[in-house]
């Protein structure tokens, strides 16, 4: 199939929910992406923060081939044995004392938190105790409840009535956040880094905050660790940045380093508040997905991503700063972001890159967001940095 064809086919059959970027991938091995007449890109967006350990892991794709001929799927009606073994990794890494359950996605296991905190929130303050409140400009996920989660108004519009029960204060006000923690409050949720808002860390000090406040105010926290897990910045999870411990921790994207797979981890006492008959999910942790998961975490900890993250990021954040064009440089580990001059535009600059085989995407109009592979080499970095100087040149010619 030609790359024409693809596209005509894609606008042709594909619902258009997303504007796509006219390249069409056929292939990927380790940073590289290969398109369909064979030209070689460095990934630096990793599938959105999904293929940290680069694509077609050798380790995790042999896990899952042996899986498909063993055993892909049973209901979530009989015992497997790999989502316990899985959900014990999970907790441990999370710090433990808690339970797991598996879905299909980001929005699908932030879904899953926020039906567990109204439970908890009901069970143990009545029946009004279901808001919950999260941040302007954060992104929890595109399903009603994960929606009308999303701090970014814009995006409810079209999609009226959004569920009822969900609150936004401005990120890094304390005092915000006080005001809106009446009784009718269950859970505060965010994320540990802003990610699809443009890659803005949280303030020093405010996690801490938000937690003391929840203590004080009996309110459970969640956080949505969707994007930042799993050693992107530089610890396991980005709330380890902070001396806390939440309640509830949301994952997916880089558990499965492609293969769909979800993660809700709640401390006991919150997850006891579901039953039998609670929630549910046809695939939800099922021997593949779970399978492929357990070899991401192998291939994880023998590599320390946490620390190649922290020693790779302070690279390339180093070398991003030292651009010309390049005004500013956010983030943590592996997930930064590069705020632009003002004379540059993101969607432009990011064009050229493509055109000069270096994939990465504009996180906000004036900022390029880059999240490679937590494996990457030393030479792919500066490459990369060649790529993008290169782009801004031409782009401002
Ligand atoms: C922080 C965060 N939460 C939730 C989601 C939704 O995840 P998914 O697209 O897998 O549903 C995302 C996706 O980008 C995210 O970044």
């Amino acid at each position: 199939m030609t790359a024409s064809d693809a596209v005509t086919l894609d606008a042709e059959r594909v619902i258009g929910t997303y504007t796509r970027v006219p390249v069409v991938f056929v292939r990927g091995s380790g940073t590289c992406l290969y398109d369909v007449d064979g030209k070689e890109y460095l990934d630096f967006l990793t599938g959105l923060a999904v293929v940290s350990l680069g694509h077609s892991h050798p380790v995790v794709a042999d896990a899952i081939a042996d899986q498909a001929r063993t055993l892909m799927h049973v209901s979530n009606l009989y015992y497997n044995t790999l989502q316990p073994r899985l959900a014990a990794r999970l907790d441990a890494l999370v710090g433990g004392g808690g339970r797991v359950f598996f879905a299909n996605s980001g929005a699908e296991a932030n879904e899953c938190a926020i039906k567990l905190v109204r439970r908890y929130g009901q069970l143990n303050g009545g029946h009004d105790r279901f808001h919950v409140v999260t941040a302007l400009g954060s992104f929890h996920g595109r399903t009603l409840a994960t929606l009308a989660a999303t701090g970014q108004p814009e995006k409810h519009e079209a999609f009226q009535p959004l569920p009822d029960g969900f609150r936004h204060v401005a990120l890094g006000d304390i005092g915000a956040l006080e005001a809106a923690l009446d009784g009718r409050v269950c859970a505060v949720m965010l994320e540990p880094l802003l990610g699809e808002g443009g890659v803005h860390p949280l303030p020093d000090g405010y996690l801490e905050a938000v937690r003391a406040l929840c203590d004080e105010r009996e309110v459970v926290l969640v956080v949505d660790e969707v994007q930042t897990g799993f050693g992107r910045t530089g610890e396991w999870f980005g709330f380890q940045h902070a001396d806390v411990r939440p309640d509830v921790v949301t994952m997916a994207k880089a558990l499965g380093n492609g293969m769909p797979i979800g993660a809700c981890w709640a401390r006991d006492e919150v997850a006891d508040a579901f039953r039998p008959g609670s929630h549910g999910s046809t695939f939800g942790g099922q021997p593949l997905a779970s399978r492929a998961a357990l070899a991401v975490l192998d291939v994880m900890e023998a590599e320390a991503v946490p620390e190649r993250a922290r020693v790779s990021g302070a690279r390339l954040a180093a070398a991003l700063a030292g651009l010309d064009g390049v005004a500013g440089v956010r983030g943590a580990g592996l997930l930064l972001a590069a705020e632009l001059d003002s004379d540059l535009d993101a969607r432009v600059v990011t064009a050229a890159s493509l055109e000069l085989g270096l994939i990465v995407n504009a996180v906000t109009p004036t900022a390029i967001r880059l999240a490679p592979p937590l494996l990457v080499s030393d030479d792919e970095l500066d490459a990369a940095i060649e790529i993008l100087a290169a782009a801004i040149t031409e782009v401002r010619a």
